[in-house]
């Protein structure tokens, strides 16, 4: 457990415990962390802000519809080159290293997870809902999670034990339990296997006659940050990545929500699964009327 901030201030009314050395070390090293990252983030989304209008130079993945860019390698250069001079002990999982070779290993060593640009279908289109997703995990728990949209100014943030903030500003999930009255996120993803399809439409026919509505802004991160927000009560998608959804699970949990496997079992960060909400009842029964998919292979 690492103390943060605001809980230090607490124990002086006895009602929690006093932190040891190591934990009050570990604070002031998470605002470090923390601090850190933001500063590199914003520099990133500067960068980002500048090539959106521009034309560039795209390059395929997994399929004719899963894209990057030089931007999102820029970026993804930028933030781990300056994290690792800062934190040279710090580990990395960066979606585009990972795409050029790179293990996709999370140890107990601090590790940042990096989706430099999370929508980067978007960004080619300059539809303003793209994100830097990152976030910080040791002993493969999430401390630090930032997502940054620097196109609307949109700045999500949370520290273990802090609470969840949209441009300093606390926020909560929504406090609706009624499944009827749910507005779910849910996405089409980047590939158009044929099997997946038949249940990402599935599963499309049968929510949309049973709640409010469905909304997809293409990108996992805004996604979950919407029901962090309260603006959205859930969201889930089979074929995600670890970098798509790590910061967005430590914002959900800090506001309030929950984070798990869409079968309604704990989250396996590398299954490529993820279903969140803002309060177990939803969640349960969102999971309850999903048809399941696996994708392969595993991160
Ligand atoms: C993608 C976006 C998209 C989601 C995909 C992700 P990328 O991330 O988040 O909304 O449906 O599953 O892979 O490729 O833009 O970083």
């Amino acid at each position: 457990m690492f103390f943060v901030r605001g809980a230090l201030s607490r124990y002086n009314n006895y009602l929690i415990p006093k932190p040891n050395k190591f934990q009050i070390r570990m604070t002031s090293n998470i605002t470090t962390f923390y601090d850190a990252a933001l500063k590199y983030t914003k520099t990133a989304g500067e960068l980002i802000l500048e090539k959106i209008s521009h034309s560039k130079n795209i390059e395929l993945k997994s399929s004719e519809i899963d894209l990057v860019t030089e931007t999102d390698q820029q970026v993804e250069k930028l933030l781990i080159q300056n994290l690792s001079k800062d934190f040279p002990d710090h580990k990395f999982i960066g979606e585009e290293s990972v795409a050029g070779g790179s293990q996709c290993n999370l140890t107990d060593a601090p590790t940042w997870i990096i989706d430099p640009i999370d929508g980067t279908m978007n960004f080619v289109h300059t539809f303003p809902h793209s994100c830097i997703s990152i976030a910080l995990f040791i002993e493969k728990k999430p401390q630090v999670a930032i997502i940054y949209n620097p196109m609307l100014k949109q700045l999500f943030t949370a520290l273990k034990g802090q609470g969840a903030y949209l441009n300093g500003k606390k926020i909560q999930v929504s406090k609706e339990s009624d499944f009827k009255k749910a507005l779910i996120m849910m996405e089409f993803g980047t590939s158009r296997d044929p099997e997946k399809m038949k249940v990402v439409l599935a599963n499309q026919n049968v929510l949309i006659n049973q709640v409010h509505g469905l909304r997809a802004l293409g990108s996992a991160a805004l996604d979950m940050a919407m029901v962090a927000l309260g603006a959205a009560e859930a969201y889930f998608e089979f074929g995600i990545h670890i970098w798509d959804i790590a910061a967005g699970e430590l914002i959900i949990t800090e506001a309030g929500g929950v984070v798990m496997d869409p079968s309604g079992g704990p989250i396996d960060r590398f299954s490529r699964r993820v279903l969140a909400a803002n309060c177990r009842e939803i969640a349960e029964e969102l999971s309850k009327k999903l048809v399941q998919y696996q994708p392969t292979p595993r991160d």
